[in-house]
């Protein structure tokens, strides 16, 4: 960084990139598989990736060392099994490039509290009456999340839906901050799959980690067996015909199901003569056969830290790379050295 950066102009044969990340705060789900890690592993052909588990994040709520490192071996090592190459993916841990809390300071410093009193997870703790007791981290939780994306010139974020209003808010800082500074980072787009936007949990709201709600999809078999008969249903008798549109049984089906398949199911729950637990079974034996091979390597892998260390330390170095050029370029637009500093 002993030169002034560009600024974010395509240079020619530059590759569109890719950028995601999830928490390391407990066993990734169906609905981070179909919201998140799917897309975003079908992105890596197509698109320049970066990756990552992102455990400065996590650190608003788990206080617990041990915690920190298990959950982040394991968020990693399920990406993995589910496809993430990295040998073409830069797969990193997110606190392996401290530089991103830098840049979340440069953009603190420019976001109105206004902006961050509006986004949900604080929104939510207010509404509880726990403004006070949240740590500062989650109320700045989106400006990190903006560094974050910004900080590897991203052009696309595959996330669920529930992350475009984080998305909006990053778009929000980048152009102010172009507005004050000069044209400097780049604008990212939230990339969010239609057929999938949220996916409903056992008891039909949204399948999230603080509900329990969840279905750990690379779970031993009688594990996730027992959670798919849990599936909250209405009483309606098994001769009764029944209503597949308001059956949370039925909206996880679609989701393995050809288009035959689910107008054949659609029907037998209208004849009737078909229960609840016939659907689950069903459920379960498709769910099983599609996770299977990723549960075998997701076995194969995940006990070997080693591995996953090497794999987050290659990725990480991979992205420093990107993240010193970017910081680089905005320090020197904020009037700051652009002179490499220890450290970096
Ligand atoms: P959780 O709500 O379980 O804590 P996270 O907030 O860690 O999940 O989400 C990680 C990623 O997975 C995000 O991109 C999020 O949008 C996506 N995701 C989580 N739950 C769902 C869901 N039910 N449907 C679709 N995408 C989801
Ligand atoms: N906020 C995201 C979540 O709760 C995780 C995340 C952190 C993220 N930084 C990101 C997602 C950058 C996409 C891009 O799931």
């Amino acid at each position: 960084m002993t030169e002034t950066s560009p600024t974010p102009t395509d240079a020619p044969g530059r590759r569109p990139r890719s950028l995601s990340g999830i928490k390391s705060t407990g066993t990734p789900h169906l609905g981070n598989y179909l919201g998140m890690m799917r897309p975003a592993i079908e992105l890596q052909e197509q698109f320049d990736a970066y990756y990552f588990v992102a455990d400065y994040h996590a650190l608003t709520s788990v206080y617990d060392a041990r915690a920190m490192r298990a959950s982040t071996w394991e968020v990693a090592a399920y990406f993995l099994a589910f496809g993430l190459d990295p040998g073409r993916t830069a797969f990193f841990r997110q606190s392996d490039v401290p530089q991103v809390t830098e840049l979340s300071w440069i953009l603190s410093c420019i976001t109105s509290m206004g902006l961050l009193d509006r986004a949900h997870a604080f929104k939510a703790a207010k509404d509880r009456g726990e403004e006070g007791a949240v740590c500062h981290g989650l109320f700045a939780y989106p400006v990190l999340m903006a560094a974050d994306i910004l900080i590897y010139d991203s052009d696309v974020v595959p996330v669920g839906k529930d992350q475009v209003q984080h998305l909006e808010m990053t778009r929000d800082m980048a152009q102010r901050f172009n507005h004050l500074f000069g044209e400097t980072l780049r604008l990212p787009k939230a990339m969010v799959r239609e057929d999938v936007q949220v996916i409903p949990g056992i008891d039909g709201q949204k399948m999230s980690k603080s509900y329990d709600n969840t279905l750990e999809v690379l779970a031993p078999p009688k594990q996730l067996k027992k959670r798919v008969m849990q599936i909250v249903t209405d009483s309606t008798p098994l001769e009764d015909p029944k209503d597949p549109t308001t059956c949370n049984v039925f909206a996880l089906h679609r989701f393995f199901s050809t288009a035959e398949e689910l107008a054949e199911l659609a029907a037998k729950y209208r004849a009737g003569g078909y229960g609840y637990g016939h659907a689950k079974v069903e459920l379960f034996d498709k769910m099983s056969a599609y996770f299977a091979p990723f549960r075998e390597r997701y076995e194969a892998i995940k006990g070997d830290h080693d591995y996953l260390e090497d794999v987050l330390h290659d990725g990480a170095m991979k992205a420093a790379v990107v993240a010193n050029e970017v910081l680089g370029r905005t320090r020197e637009a904020c009037g700051f050295s652009h002179r490499p500093t220890a450290g970096r």
